[in-house]
């Protein structure tokens, strides 16, 4: 067993102009769009759908066409100021707030989807009902994946071993899809994942990669939480523009202000409660126009710092 921390590989990646779509048309003017990956997956429900060439056999997702989070408590007790908070399939929503704010339990309550059950007294409905107890009890049948920076890999096996026992335990049978979604990590990596290694030995990043490529392809979970995986050596940009692709409901918890201002819609967090949400639009254009810049610059740096370069006029850069 070893835990494995968190990787270092990271570099200046394009923002497809998708990310864009209701956002000021002239941000988008730089970027270059993400190919497609070979990965078809998550708009209909999983009897009908592909991955690669593989069509999936497991025991199917009722199709999910919303998630909703109802109110619970604030760390005084009192009730959260919001009716409910309804999330659908290709929604980007970030949650920000200050340390100890609450994002994390917030994330945690829609992956256990509390029944008022847990410390926030929050509830979550799938398609406005409680979710079956299957999806509570039986990991094959989870609809959520949640992906942290701590995300540990406990398994002595090769790559390509692992992800053929989690398609074994998933009941999906298929030739391409270990190399899809091990082709799919490496879009998100900088490092390249081997097949033939062992998953103890992939530094965290790559490991963090493999767990997104995996819910897209292999658990094919129509939710994706991730929680702070952005100094978490992975082209963050990319992997939030996959998910999206993939019609994912995406919720992603961040302190980073490029990473919000990518989403659709933004949960403040104060005291462990929700606080307001906000739905910038294109009002939000001129900040991440400007942020943008300053990621790029960013960027530069890091490589130039990792290439081992003295960084003598930023003019230069
Ligand atoms: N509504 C609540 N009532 C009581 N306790 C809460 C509530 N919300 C969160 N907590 C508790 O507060 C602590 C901090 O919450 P949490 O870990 O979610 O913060 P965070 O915003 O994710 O912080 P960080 O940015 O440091 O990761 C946790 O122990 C959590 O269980
Ligand atoms: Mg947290």
């Amino acid at each position: 067993m070893k835990i494995i921390s968190t990787g270092s590989a990271e570099e200046k990646q394009k923002i497809p102009s998708d990310f864009f779509k209701g956002k000021d048309e002239e941000v988008t003017k730089n970027f270059i769009q993400i190919p497609e990956t070979t990965i078809n997956s998550g708009k209909k429900s999983r009897s009908t759908d592909t991955c690669g060439s593989v069509t999936l056999k497991s025991s199917d997702y009722p199709e999910i066409s919303e998630i909703t989070i109802l109110p619970g408590i604030n760390r005084n007790g009192c009730r959260e100021n919001f009716s409910s908070i309804t999330i659908r399939p290709g929604d980007t929503i970030s949650v920000v707030g200050p340390t100890g704010s609450g994002k994390s339990a917030l994330i945690n309550d829609i992956e256990i989807f509390a029944r008022k059950d847990t410390v926030t007294g929050r509830t979550i409905l799938i398609n406005g009902e409680d979710p079956p107890d299957e999806y509570i009890r039986d990991p094959a049948k989870k609809p959520v994946a949640l992906i942290t920076q701590n995300t540990k890999c406990l398994a002595d096996l090769i790559v390509r071993d692992f992800l053929q026992m989690h398609l074994i335990s998933r009941k999906i049978s298929g030739e391409s899809i270990i190399e899809d979604t091990i082709s799919l990590a490496n879009e998100f990596t900088g490092e390249k994942i081997i097949p033939d290694v062992k998953m103890t030995s992939l530094s965290g990043g790559q490991t963090r990669s493999l767990m997104v490529a995996d819910a897209i392809t292999i658990s094919n979970a129509p939710i994706v939480l991730l929680d702070e995986v952005e100094n978490a050596g992975i082209f963050k940009e990319k992997v939030i523009e996959a998910l999206k692709q993939h019609q994912k409901a995406l919720i992603f918890v961040t302190h980073d202000p490029l990473v919000s201002l990518l989403s659709d819609r933004r949960i403040v967090m104060k005291n462990g409660a929700v606080d307001k949400i906000l739905t910038p639009g294109t009002e939000e254009s001129d900040a991440l126009r400007e942020i943008i810049r300053m990621d790029g610059l960013l960027c530069r740096m890091r490589e130039k710092i990792r290439a081992g370069e003295l960084i003598t006029s930023v003019v230069a850069i």
